[in-house]
């Protein structure tokens, strides 16, 4: 039978939220899919339907994220998955073709997905722009100047509270994303049969002089090991308005009693508790990639960000998926603002869509990139210059949240 590309409505959602149990190998409770469809717009989702039968699925969140020069719209890449019966087959690759020539259509300039394999995507364009570590602390590590938590509250989540003050962080953060009521919804969504014998997710508040200044997102797994405490504290996330507000919230959490190890999934490398360590090495680091990103039109997307220092290149793009990118551009930047247009002029270095990729966001550069062989230098030192434009001088990027 032929098979069938179209986009979704809400009554296709329960079919294709199958094809994605089926794909992924997990099953889910109806609550879970609740939540989920509440963040789905299904014009922007797509099926793929053998017969009446959906095998296939991908679609993306209209998402607006922080990149060098402010808050932009990105196309949140998520839901994909084959369904066993039909992978190797080439549908995602057909789904993949259908969503970027869309998004292109529509003017949306940059997409960015959390990849189940790192393989995936590559082919398809995208580049790992952010990376994140995963911490284990031991519990009750000495910083390297004196912190006490202070005065602080344990509550409920409630994002009420919580939205004030990751608004205000998410803003100045590269690859944080706004959050509306649903996606507070997703983000504190904690079931029981999700935790895994842990205690139900607590938010402890700093208060400062403008109400609350910052928060910890965290739960905590009682164990006993020969009489010997191995119970664990799980930090979903910290976010504070400043330096002694964070460091505050982190001490709270390493000085709980009876706790082991603090376990911090999903953190920036450049992470303040990391400094703020006496003993640095006591934490136990393991580094993956985070987001990856997709320019889908490629001088649009580089005309909407700042450079860390001006920059004027001409960057010859290779780009088989989006043929439209590939050619010569030349890009004129700086912290400003920068302005990309079709070029004759010679190249200046020679980049992958996958590259420009990578670098957007400023945690990726362009010179690791080439060190791996992947971009190349075409005028002596345009890449240096280029590599130093697209980066960021502050805290590396990355996503706080998977979508
Ligand atoms: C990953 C997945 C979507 C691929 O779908 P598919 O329809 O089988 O992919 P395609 O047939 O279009 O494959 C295109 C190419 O990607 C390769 N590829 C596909 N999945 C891959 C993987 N997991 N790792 C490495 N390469 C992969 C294929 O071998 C093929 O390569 P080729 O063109 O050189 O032959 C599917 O296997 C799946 O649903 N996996 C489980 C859920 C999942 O991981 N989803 C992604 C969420 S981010």
């Amino acid at each position: 039978m032929a098979l069938e590309t179209r986009t979704l409505s809400h009554d296709d959602l329960d079919g294709v939220w199958q094809v994605l149990e089926h794909a992924f190998g997990g099953a889910n409770a109806p609550e879970d899919r609740d939540v989920e469809f509440g963040l789905v717009d299904p014009k922007r989702f797509y099926g793929t339907y053998d017969g009446d039968q959906p095998v296939a699925t991908g679609g993306s969140f209209a998402l607006t994220l922080t990149v060098p020069g402010g808050v932009r719209p990105v196309a949140g890449v998520t839901w994909v998955g084959v369904s066993p019966t039909h992978r190797r087959r080439g549908l995602l690759t057909s789904l993949k073709r259908r969503m970027l020539d869309d998004l292109h259509a529509a003017g949306e300039p940059v997409a960015a997905l959390w990849a189940s394999e790192g393989a995936i995507y590559q082919r398809f364009g995208y580049g790992p722009a952010a990376w994140n570590v995963s911490l284990s602390i031991p519990s009750k590590a000495a910083f390297n100047r004196p912190v006490t938590a202070g005065d602080v509250r344990l509550t409920q989540p409630d994002a009420a509270v919580l939205a004030p003050v990751y608004d205000q962080v998410a803003a100045r953060s590269l690859g944080w994303s706004a959050r509306d009521a649903k996606w507070w919804e997703y983000r504190l969504h904690d079931p029981e049969h999700r935790r895994s014998g842990a205690s139900p997710m607590l938010a402890v508040l700093a208060d400062g002089p403008s109400g609350v200044e910052g928060y910890a997102l965290y739960s905590t797994k009682q164990e006993w090991h020969e009489g010997m405490s191995g119970s664990t504290v799980s930090v979903r996330e910290v976010v504070a308005l400043d330096p002694a507000t964070r460091a505050r919230l982190w001490r709270y959490l390493l000085d709980l009693d009876l706790m082991k190890t603090v376990t911090a999934y999903l953190s920036g490398l450049d992470d303040p508790v990391l400094h703020l360590l006496a003993e640095p090495r006591s934490a136990r680091a393991q580094m993956k990639d985070n987001l990856w990103v997709r320019l889908v039109d490629v001088p649009t997307a580089l005309a909407a960000r700042s450079y860390a220092t001006d920059v004027d290149v001409v960057l010859d793009v290779v780009d088989d998926f989006c043929p439209w990118n590939a050619g010569r551009w030349r890009l004129s930047g700086g912290p400003a603002g920068g302005v990309c247009s079709a070029t004759t002029d010679a190249a200046d270095v020679s980049v992958n869509a996958g590259d420009l990729g990578a670098a957007y966001l400023g945690g990726t550069t362009l010179l690791a990139r080439a060190a791996a062989g992947h971009v190349v230098e075409q005028r002596d030192g345009a890449l240096a210059a280029a590599s130093l434009a697209f980066g960021w001088p502050g805290p590396a990027p990355y996503a706080p949240l998977v979508f």
